[in-house]
């Protein structure tokens, strides 16, 4: 499985742990950055990361802001994007089972490290259920475009 990563100057770090840590395990990853901590934009950020999952270029993606919010709100915005923004293990596993995030955003000046990498396997190891969480799901989609 091949995951795009990214962040912000606030989830630089958190960032670089956990490609660390994945890549480590053998998972691959594409790092779209940012590459250090001067101040950016997160929409910016959230755009190659989410492109490249919807292209199929990466299964999945992971984003890393200072709290994970701006960078989760931003990727909501792009159509076909299911970004969950996930501070504990067993949100990170409902985020897959019921609403197939396709995305995870983390904060990285919230959570710890350890915390984040237990919070990534429970995404990654998880499975979608579909049945009844795909339909809504599909109704999530149906509102893009709508307003
Ligand atoms: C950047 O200072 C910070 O605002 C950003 O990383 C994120 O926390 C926004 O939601």
């Amino acid at each position: 499985m091949m995951l795009a990563i990214g962040s912000d100057h606030g989830g630089y770090e958190l960032k670089e742990h956990i490609k660390a840590y994945l890549t480590a395990k053998g998972t691959e990853v594409k790092d779209f950055g940012v590459y250090n901590e001067d101040s950016v934009d997160y929409p910016d950020c959230a755009v190659p990361v989410c492109e490249a999952v919807l292209s199929g270029e990466c299964e999945r993606g992971i984003l890393v802001c200072g709290t994970g919010i701006g960078i989760s709100i931003a990727a909501n915005k792009i159509n076909g994007i299911r970004a969950a923004l996930c501070g504990d293990v067993y949100s990170a596993t409902m985020a897959k089972e019921h609403n197939n995030a396709n995305v995870i955003c983390l904060g990285g000046r919230v959570v710890g490290r350890e915390l984040a990498y237990m919070i990534v396997d429970a995404w990654l190891n998880a499975e979608h259920l579909g049945g009844r969480h795909a339909k809504r799901v599909e109704k999530i989609h149906m509102l893009e475009n709508k307003r």
